[in-house]
């Protein structure tokens, strides 16, 4: 039974039905549209997930026409055979802002082009200080809910940017949507191997039996990135390595990586387990943590006019864990940008003859492949929630991050040259 529900996860939504979906995509000309949504929908499409005449309404500031925006889409992605499906898409665009006067007129767009009995998925990837006004502006439209078919909503992360700032969007979301319908999105929990590493633990029990501090003197879990900010300073400026991959994709993989195997594999299961263990960790004393910045950020941050911060990209946090399995176990996690190597893994390092176990993240994309964001696009269709984040995880990430903000001032910060190790 166990095996089984883990399968489940490894091949989630080989055999499901072929959906009637229309997509309205806030932040729609974005870049997450362009590099990741665009190539989900081909491969649902490819895959026989949803059906090749779906509907996508994409919305944003920018003035565009229908047919302009259909070629925005299709050159988002490079094989004929992934523009050809793109191509047979229903495609709109509504140019507005995200506030209740600019989304006046959505209601008339989405039902002039909505098929009758077709599923709704909102997805939003603009910043979370939108959420609130899009939500009230749906349910005021009365967009928020269908007869017999679903209307769900997605959140691309940061969910807020501090405890309370989270809180009150729970607050505000809770009003229009109930928590069965919200998705709060982390694309690292799809990602092949982080999926897997509950099914590691169930079929290699010898190992999963040394997984407790009596074996296992240090786990590290590291995403360096070899790019700088890019074109995301104004976001980056504001947010930093701890608040934009620490709070959520590092928490995460930790509490995944710690937590015990539940009876059995359900959404719910995985959440309550994942929660005892992010509830369970305490910040090191400040002289454990580095925190520093990239040589030509401060260029970067000047070129595009920006209040130059001493925002952190990146972080080395240590941790320890309560829990009596796992008290004493050093838990180190590192991120950054501009990192001398890209390099996405999880190393867990054994007491004796200095063994260890390494799970690398980013394994060689064969052309293809199903991007992160398809399978979670086909877990929001099935409506199973195991790899999006609760809002009781949220809210116990961020305060986790909210101790580091306390002894932020004390934590050593350096300057590290582009493209280099800091730690070196
Ligand atoms: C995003 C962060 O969530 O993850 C980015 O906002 C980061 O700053 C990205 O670059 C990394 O994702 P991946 O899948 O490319 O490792």
């Amino acid at each position: 039974m166990q095996i089984r529900d883990n399968l489940k996860i490894i091949f989630p939504t080989k055999f499901m039905q072929k959906q009637e979906i229309s997509f309205v995509l806030f932040g729609g000309t974005g870049d997450l549209t362009k590099r990741k949504l665009v190539p989900a929908f081909a491969r649902l499409i490819h895959e026989g997930r949803i059906r090749d005449d779906s509907t996508i309404i994409g919305i944003s500031r920018k003035k565009m026409s229908d047919q302009e925006y259909k070629k925005f889409l299709i050159g988002s992605v490079k094989e004929d055979k992934d523009k050809e499906y793109i191509r047979k898409l229903d495609i709109r665009f509504f140019s507005g802002d995200f506030t209740k006067s600019g989304l006046s007129g959505l209601k008339q767009l989405i039902e002039k082009s909505e098929k009758p009995g077709c599923n709704r998925i909102y997805y939003l990837s603009t910043s979370f200080r939108f959420f609130p006004d899009i939500v009230k502006e749906l349910k005021s439209q009365n967009l928020h809910k269908k007869d017999k078919v679903f209307t769900r909503m997605v959140f691309e992360k940061p969910f807020g940017d501090d405890l309370s700032s989270s809180e009150e969007l729970d607050k505000e979301i809770h009003k229009v949507f109930s928590e069965e319908d919200v998705f709060r999105l982390d694309h690292y929990l799809a990602k092949e191997t982080v999926m897997n590493l509950n099914v590691l633990k169930s079929t290699n029990t010898a190992l999963y039996k040394t997984f407790s501090n009596k074996y296992i003197e240090s786990i590290e879990i590291i995403i360096d990135e070899d790019l700088g900010v890019e074109n995301r300073i104004e976001y980056y400026n504001d947010t930093g390595a701890i608040k934009d991959m620490f709070q959520s994709h590092l928490l995460q993989m930790l509490s995944l990586l710690l937590m015990e195997l539940p009876h059995t594999l359900t959404a719910d299961n995985i959440h309550d387990e994942k929660l005892k263990i992010l509830k369970n960790l305490e910040i090191l004393p400040a002289s454990n943590h580095i925190l520093g910045q990239y040589e030509s950020y401060e260029k970067e941050a000047k070129a595009s006019s920006l209040k130059l911060s001493k925002i952190e990209t990146f972080a080395k946090i240590e941790l320890n864990c309560k829990i009596p399995k796992w008290d004493g176990v050093k838990l180190i996690l590192r991120t950054g940008k501009k990192l001398k190597n890209k390099i996405g893994k999880i190393k867990i390092n054994f007491k004796t003859n200095s063994n260890n176990v390494i799970i690398d993240i980013y394994k060689k994309q064969e052309p293809n492949t199903p991007n992160e964001y398809a399978t979670l696009l086909s877990e929001i269709i099935k409506g199973d929630k195991t790899l999006f984040t609760r809002s009781d995880e949220v809210a116990e990430s961020w305060k986790i991050v909210e101790k580091i903000e306390k002894i932020r001032d004390k934590i050593k910060f350096i300057k590290y040259k582009d493209n280099s190790d800091p730690e070196e």
